[in-house]
């Protein structure tokens, strides 16, 4: 006899993975992420640090540091990539170019079988570093325009803004980029974070896993809401407009992208209130944008006395990005850029400690029909 009480749907509130990566502790109000708070990080640390964090289980020092970036830095993304890019449509949805490129990604690398977890974690930063190049030349190569490889002379994260953006780019934008990436780096197991370790756990490879991720992470109730919330913002043009697409959408009994979480759902995602702190400060240093701040002020206010809804990450990230002049549908794709380091950990550490996921179901479908 089956029993309905183990049935959690959506695997709500179920431990599915043991790890030392990280943990949302909303008791304490702390994302932890190797012993440190994220917030922490997001405030003092740099992305490349945050990596080394991620793979090496602790703050890597200045030597270790510049050694991982650069391999981020200066691993070229092969020209048959792009070639297999501009065979796509160029209307095909980035995270789709995207996940065929991470997927195309692994037959140019002679261990991508192997899932030896020293030889992934060796391999690591070279494949972070080959995604955000795919991502940050994804538009271009749609659009016709040459891909540009990361150059030396700059941090990655300045890399990376850079080439997207084709343009110099001053300390405070590179910083609220960064912050950005650093928020989007790990958190426990999301969707796309659980989905790669299933794959892994089959002994699949880190490309197989790292494609999955890139097809959960696409889907609107994950990070696809990062793009969705600046459509909103750009189709309510104002904080009037704002409040009365907002209420429209309530009325009509629609999501509002950006709000909700299944692990917070009804508190504030620490990750929004500092990312929403990165909006200020870049508003700040460019002397434009006010408009975006204030409209998504007036939609956390509703928000949170319509629906008891606090704003996640996404909610955001979105303006921070188009203050930047990212195109949007570049915005998901960032955050898998960004999030394949902490992907990268859970595959190895899947790996390290594996056990295949096969769970079990409850059976609701019929019994003893006859022929
Ligand atoms: N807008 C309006 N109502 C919402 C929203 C929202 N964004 N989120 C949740 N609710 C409501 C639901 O309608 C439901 O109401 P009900 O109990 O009256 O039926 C209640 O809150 C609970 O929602 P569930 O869907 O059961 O919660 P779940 O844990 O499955 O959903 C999710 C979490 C998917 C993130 C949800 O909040 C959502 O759809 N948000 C919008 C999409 C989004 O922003 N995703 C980004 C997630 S964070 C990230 O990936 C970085």
């Amino acid at each position: 006899m089956q029993e309905e009480k183990t049935y959690s749907p959506g695997l709500e509130g179920i431990i599915a993975a043991r790890t030392a990566i990280s943990f949302l502790d909303t008791e304490q109000e702390e994302i932890v992420i190797r012993g440190y708070n994220l917030l922490d990080l997001i405030q003092r640390a740099g992305y490349v640090e945050v990596v080394g964090l991620l793979l090496d289980q602790q703050i890597p020092d200045k030597q270790r540091q510049q050694e991982i970036e650069a391999e981020m830095v200066g691993s070229p993304v092969p020209d048959a990539i792009y070639a297999i890019l501009r065979l796509l449509p160029s209307e095909m949805h980035a995270m789709d170019q995207l996940r065929t490129a991470v997927s195309a990604l692994g037959g140019f690398d002679k261990e991508a079988g192997s899932t030896d977890p020293s030889s992934e974690k060796e391999r690591a930063p070279r494949i972070i570093g080959q995604i955000a190049q795919m991502v940050a030349n994804l538009t271009h190569v749609a659009q016709g325009r040459e891909p540009q490889p990361f150059s030396p002379a700059y941090s990655f994260a300045e890399n990376f803004l850079r080439v997207i953006v084709r343009r110099e780019v001053s300390p405070p934008e590179v910083r609220a980029f960064e912050q950005s990436l650093i928020a989007y780096s790990e958190h426990e197991l999301p969707n796309s974070t659980f989905a790669a370790r299933v794959v892994a756990s089959t002994l699949g490879d880190l490309y197989g896993a790292l494609t999955a991720a890139v097809a959960s992470l696409k889907g609107p109730l994950h990070g696809g809401a990062n793009e969705a919330v600046m459509y909103m913002l750009l189709e309510a043009q104002n904080v009037e407009g704002m409040d009365k697409l907002i209420r429209q959408k309530l009325s009509r009994k629609e999501r509002i992208m950006g709000f909700g979480h299944r692990v917070y759902m009804r508190r504030m995602d620490p990750r929004a209130q500092l990312l929403k702190e990165v909006l200020h400060q870049l508003i700040q240093a460019q002397g434009k944008g006010q408009e975006y701040l204030a409209m998504c002020q007036r939609g956390e206010d509703i928000m949170r006395s319509e629906k008891g809804l606090y704003p996640n990450l996404d909610y955001y990230a979105a303006p921070v990005y188009y203050l930047l002049g990212i195109p949007i549908e570049l915005y998901t794709p960032i955050f898998f850029a960004a999030r394949s380091a902490g992907l990268l950990a859970h595959i190895i550490e899947q790996h390290s400690e594996n056990r295949l996921y096969r769970p079990r179901v409850l059976y609701t479908g019929p019994r003893g029909l006859q022929l």
